[in-house]
């Protein structure tokens, strides 16, 4: 029996189901990684298009970033929320990488912890009357209950509605209204507005500025403008959900700048410390310094902004910011477009892909005339990746691509190739 073989028997005695669907069907025992590159417990190696779950920008064990948290490893891990040396530090360097009007800053550890601080921020500070939230049809904000609030797919029937209302999202390749843009003038937008105008109990709008889990949808021009002109008119929250987006991937610091909204909230994590649980709510002077938001122990948590994950935000964030490896993203993201697109043009069962720096996603399907969502597809793509040494994320019919930042233009496109050959392999299986 092989040691990943092994390793796995013996922990599926114990541990429970509801593993990642990507963990599941892969069953490989990651043991070390070192920028790009990916090595299981039998030696295998692997490209990480998936760049751990989003969080590796600077790759696998950047040696700034291992330097940094060695260091601060031997000094101090936990002193709750008490200033720390970094820590001013690390607010004026995210102060300098935000757009200029998100000056105040908290940190908390996961991306569900950074949405329920929003959902309370805003809370807090909404009008009386004012106690429904609103979000988008296939956002995707986090497991815990506020989060579930906002999100009603994912994980089966576990949605709690409570007292969100929900807006179409522009996903275009599957409208819900089965129109085609820009014929359609937008009109999910339209019907947003529609819904933000005629319902006076919303505090805030929570959004993902492009729609990651759900399969990198990203808005068309003009899908924004009037939603958000909506917000503003009728005094609603923007809260832009950046736990995925935030830190560059989309070729800008925050995927909203790309896109055109001025959130008033945004919340980062994935793209912060390189892996380290690290969440950051900025927002707003007043929003964040409004009154009736920053109660005693409103920003504290057991883990929120240990000594540990500034250090390596702090790390992460210099490189990023030092390299210019946004502007690296936009270069590579635009590569991959042209290597998927052509890719698109010649693979039948690939019906759609899109995508933003280096943040893409294709869907598979049964044909391209009935769009119906090929999951079975997915899957034998994914696998035959993943035997050929190349890590996607996969969910349902959908496989995501985000690169780590660094990753060189010869490891992209070998990666690519991997992917083109992995998918030539699903659809004459299929066939
Ligand atoms: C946009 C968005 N918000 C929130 C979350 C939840 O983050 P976490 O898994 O760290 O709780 C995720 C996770 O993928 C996400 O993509």
């Amino acid at each position: 029996m092989s040691r990943q073989a092994d390793l796995l028997a013996r922990e599926s005695r114990h541990l429970a189901p509801g593993a990642s669907e990507e963990a599941a069907l892969g069953k490989r025992v990651f043991v070390e990684g070192r920028g790009a590159t990916l090595r299981d417990a039998d030696g295998a190696e692997y490209l990480d298009f998936a760049a751990g779950t989003l969080t590796q920008s600077l790759g696998h064990c950047h040696p700034e970033v291992v330097a940094r948290l060695t260091e601060q490893a031997t000094k101090l891990w936990n002193v709750h929320d008490f200033a720390t040396a970094d820590r001013a530090v690390l607010c004026e360097l995210l102060a300098e990488l935000l757009p200029e009007h998100l000056t105040t800053l908290a940190f908390f550890s996961t991306g569900a912890e950074v949405v329920e601080a929003a959902l309370r921020t805003v809370q807090a500070v909404a009008e009386p009357g004012r106690n429904r939230v609103g979000a988008l049809r296939h956002g995707f904000h986090g497991k815990t209950q506020g989060a579930r609030m906002l999100v009603h797919w994912d994980i089966g029937d576990q949605s709690f509605a409570g007292n969100s209302v929900l807006g179409y999202a522009p996903y275009c390749y599957r409208c819900p209204l089965e129109l085609t843009y820009p014929s359609c003038d937008v009109k999910c937008a339209t019907l947003v507005r529609r819904h933000i105008a005629e319902k006076p109990n919303v505090s805030a709008l929570f959004f993902e500025p492009v729609l990651g889990a759900a399969g990198v949808i990203v808005p068309p021009p003009g899908y924004w403008e009037q939603i958000e002109a909506a917000c503003r008119d009728n005094g609603v929250l923007l809260v832009a959900d950046e736990v995925l987006t935030g830190g560059g991937r989309a070729g800008t610091f925050l995927a909203s700048e790309a896109i055109g909204v001025t959130p008033d909230l945004v919340t980062l994590a994935k793209g912060m410390a390189s892996g380290f649980p690290f969440a950051v709510l900025a927002g707003r002077d007043e929003v964040l310094r409004h009154p009736r938001a920053g109660s005693a122990g409103s920003t504290a948590s057991t883990f929120a902004a240990n000594p540990l994950g500034i250090a390596a935000a702090h790390a992460t964030l210099s490189v990023v910011s030092r390299d210019d490896l946004i502007g690296r993203v936009r270069h590579l993201g635009a590569m991959m477009d042209a290597r998927l697109l052509e890719m698109h043009e010649r693979h039948p069962r690939l019906g759609d892909v899109r995508g933003i720096g280096l943040l893409h996603g294709l869907e598979f399907v049964r044909d391209r005339h009935s769009r119906r969502p090929a999951p079975e597809i997915a899957r034998r793509v994914y696998l035959a990746a993943l035997d050929a040494g190349l890590r996607t994320a996969i969910g349902g019919h959908i496989i995501r691509l985000a690169p780590p930042f660094i990753i060189d233009e010869a490891e992209l496109l070998h990666g690519l190739d991997v992917l083109d050959r992995a998918i030539t392999e699903a659809e004459e299986a299929a066939a």
